[in-house]
């Protein structure tokens, strides 16, 4: 991993073994992008990449040179107005009225390690130790605004990812607004590009979409106050001809889990620029003298193995240098959660008799949901009071936990702290600590209103009650809930020139919580969950290192989204339960073997009345616990590899991905088809990651081929229903997927010789 730097051509190249990303000064002192991808051989000079012409009609900011158009030159933080139209990263709002900027270098600075970002006020990767990252900063500065701006880079030593940020401070002596502040920009020479992006809605998250890159601007968004279940802050763009495990790709991610916009702009001259930062919609940031704002990071990607060595970058990015420790190796526990086993209807005689039950199958922890708290009997009202509801649990939490800790499991629970209700004591007591805009009605929804967590004595408030609670049980895990969007988005702390703050403070707001909650019990596991999925994104990975991936835990829905979402988060993030059928949010019907199948590609827990159970799923459970510990190391820590998608059309009915060892010694394969087919051909699925000089044997059978048969040839997924269903039962002749709809199959390859 170096930087050089090369003083007189002002050329800085950040390289590690995979990648070079190369950054020059134009010739008007802005801040221009050469190069970033695959790892280049450095040179004294790359100024023979910059390319520029003669375009008649574009407008060049020194009259000397018409060549020099900021409108086709790629940028490392460009703004709007200077002969560029396209839109920009930076937009200040000066006294004047002006919104030009013109931000000129001024000099550099470069270290070893990577800073927290805000003093820790903002989530953001960080090193183990400080040789394991290199920070380049470059200053800049706009002398008539009395501004300095600083782009940090960090390279990291074993990862193909550059971060990004930008601080921008007040050096004047008027007051500046900030209108418009991303956290990064990549310009491209050209628009041969797929954009890919992760979309959905409440139980059908990050559903992968692909289009073509077309002139305009194609954008993701949010301006819910969450990153939301609609879009994720990821983007990628592939090459046309890029596949999963070949080719070139960009990943873009923001550590962020507010309002966000990502978007690619095409100009009139073919011209890619990718942008992504806070979403400017709602923002203005108002910066006195001497103070300073801080960007969100951006985590940009590139692959030149495809869409998988893309994912593969950011689940070892996430896991090494984001999830906090130790959980980013240790294995998570098998937990049994309350919500679908008994919703609110419960007392401790029920929850004990659910934790001994699920003490004899083998799980880990026990986890109490909605409903422990002053009348939560439904959810309509008592949001807020972090207070146990003695009727339910007249002994208490701290008598639970222990009674379960005796179990030999572990005791977590449920809370959803930014929300209040109507309905309760402290809305009751600080109605005024709703968001609401003044003089208008407030829009519910789940029953519920968003507390302003931009005002630190709310958060200080909760915090305490939390606090309280916590030094109450022995609670080891927490469910963070966070179940509504914020509408009416107003501050009413904060005065009228500073509305445009409050959807960053909100978050502020809720990450300094986290930080103290973590400080305080840095034993506790968060799993974060925002009606599922609805706010999954690295800035909550920080702090939480488990996120609830979805309410929909239908196996074939899970198949989606889990696979989607796989696309950046590493699988040990993926909350998955397997739950009762029919399901309780689709209503479909599918084997338990389906449903854990699923499961065990992300963090497994059961969500079910354990006390039902027939012998039969009571027997098949405790061998699913024990089958998921003995591979929960390669499932969890092993390389994830997507390899049938049920996003492509041609094989929509089947979907397929594996784990394989970090020594390639073992692999564990899940295999899934939706609906039955009649006399299919002799299908395979290639598998990935294999050595291919060692031979494999499939567990349970005699079958062994080496590596490169089953990464070039596949494995065999024949044998699927051929129409003569009923003898081929009698016969014992059990066809690889089983008989009917929504079948799956767990393959494990062992090295053979370890047979
Ligand atoms: C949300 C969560 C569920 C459950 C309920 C409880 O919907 O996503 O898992 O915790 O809240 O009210």
């Amino acid at each position: 991993m170096s930087i050089f730097i090369n003083d007189q051509t002002k050329e800085f190249h950040l390289t590690n073994a995979s990648i070079s990303y190369i950054i020059h000064i134009l010739r008007n002192g802005q801040v221009g992008h050469l190069y970033f991808g695959k790892a280049l051989r450095h040179r004294e000079s790359f100024q023979h990449l910059y390319r520029t012409s003669n375009r008649i009609l574009d407008v060049y900011p020194i009259q000397s040179d018409s060549s020099f158009s900021l409108e086709r030159t790629k940028q490392e933080y460009p703004s709007y107005g200077t002969s560029d139209f396209r839109e920009g990263t930076i937009e200040i709002k000066q006294e004047n009225g002006s919104i030009i900027t013109d931000f000129r270098f001024k000099g550099y600075t470069y270290y070893s390690g990577k800073p927290k970002l805000m003093n820790g006020q903002l989530p953001s990767t960080f090193c183990n130790k400080e040789s394991d990252a290199t920070t380049l900063e470059i200053e800049l500065e706009d002398t008539v605004i009395g501004a300095t701006l600083v782009l940090s880079y960090t390279l990291f030593e074993n990862e193909a990812v550059i971060t990004r940020n930008a601080r921008i401070m007040n050096v004047g002596s008027e007051t500046i607004r900030i209108s418009r502040a991303l956290s990064c920009c990549l310009d491209f020479d050209n628009d041969n590009f797929e954009m890919l992006q992760l979309s959905g809605a409440w139980s059908r998250e990050r559903h992968l979409i692909k289009r073509e890159l077309v002139h305009g601007i194609q954008s993701i968004s949010s301006t819910r106050g969450a990153s939301s279940a609609n879009h994720n802050p990821f983007m990628a763009l592939k090459r046309p001809e890029t596949t999963e495990h070949s080719g070139e790709a960009y990943g873009f991610s923001l550590v962020y889990s507010g309002n966000f916009l990502g978007q690619v702009e095409v100009n009139h001259y073919h011209l890619a620029r990718v942008t992504l930062g806070i979403n400017p919609m709602l923002f203005e940031w108002k910066l006195s003298p001497k103070e300073t704002f801080q960007t969100p990071e951006a985590i940009l990607v590139y692959s030149d193995l495809g869409l998988n060595g893309m994912s593969q970058t950011f689940h070892h990015l996430f896991l090494n240098h984001l999830i906090p420790k130790p959980w980013h190796k240790e294995l998570s526990p098998v937990l049994l959660n309350s919500w679908e086993a008994a919703y609110y209807d419960f007392n401790e005689d029920k929850l004990f008799e659910l934790a001994s039950k699920a003490s004899t199958l083998g799980m880990d922890l026990f986890v109490l949901d909605d409903g422990w708290f002053k009348n939560r009997n439904s959810d309509h009202q008592a949001l807020g009071d972090w207070i146990v509801d003695k009727k339910k649990l007249p002994n208490g939490l701290g008598v639970l936990s222990d009674k379960i800790n005796q179990l030999g499991m572990k005791f977590g629970l449920w809370i959803e702290p930014e929300m209040v209700n109507e309905k309760s004591d402290l809305y009751k007591l600080h109605p005024e600590w709703v968001i609401q805009t003044p003089e208008r009605s407030k829009s519910y929804g789940r029953n519920q209103f968003v507390l302003n967590y931009s005002n630190p004595e709310v958060v200080d408030t909760i915090f305490k009650l939390l606090d309280t609670l916590l030094s109450e049980a022995n609670i080891e895990y927490i469910k963070w809930d966070m179940n509504r969007n914020i509408s009416e988005p107003y501050a009413l702390n904060l005065p009228s020139d500073r509305q445009g703050e409050f959807f960053h403070r909100y978050i502020l707001g809720v990450y300094s919580l986290y930080q103290r909650l973590r400080d305080k019990y840095p034993y506790i596991l968060f799993e974060s969950c925002a009606a599922g999925g609805g706010r999954f994104d690295p800035g909550m990975l920080y702090y939480a290192p488990q996120v609830w991936t979805s309410d929909d835990t239908d196996a074939v829905e899970r198949i989606k989204i889990q696979y989607g979402t796989s696309y950046i988060y590493p699988i040990k993030s993926l909350g998955a339960h397997i739950t009762a059928v029919p399901n309780h949010q689709i209503l479909r019907k599918t084997s338990l073997k389906m449903r854990n199948d699923v499961a065990i590609f992300g963090t497994t827990g059961y969500e079910l009345d354990v006390t039902k159970l027939n012998v039969e799923d009571e027997a098949t459970i405790k061998e699913q616990i024990k089958f998921f510990k003995r591979y929960q190391a390669l499932l969890h820590l092993g390389d994830f590899y997507r390899l049938i998608s049920p996003f492509e059309a041609h094989n929509s009915n089947l979907a397929s991905w594996m784990c394989v060892s970090q020594d390639r010694g073992e692999a564990i394969i899940g295999i899934y088809q939706t609906l039955a087919v009649v006399n299919p051909g002799f299908d395979r699925v290639r598998l990935r990651g294999l050595d291919p000089e060692l031979l494999y044997r499939i567990k349970g059978s005699n079958e062994t081929y080496y590596g490169d048969e089953l990464m070039s040839i596949g494995l065999s997924i024949e044998g699927l229903y051929n129409g003569i269903c009923e003898e081929n039962m009698q016969n014992g002749n059990e066809p690889l997927f089983g008989f009917g709809d929504f079948t799956s199959k767990v393959v494990i390859l062992e090295t053979a010789d370890r047979l």
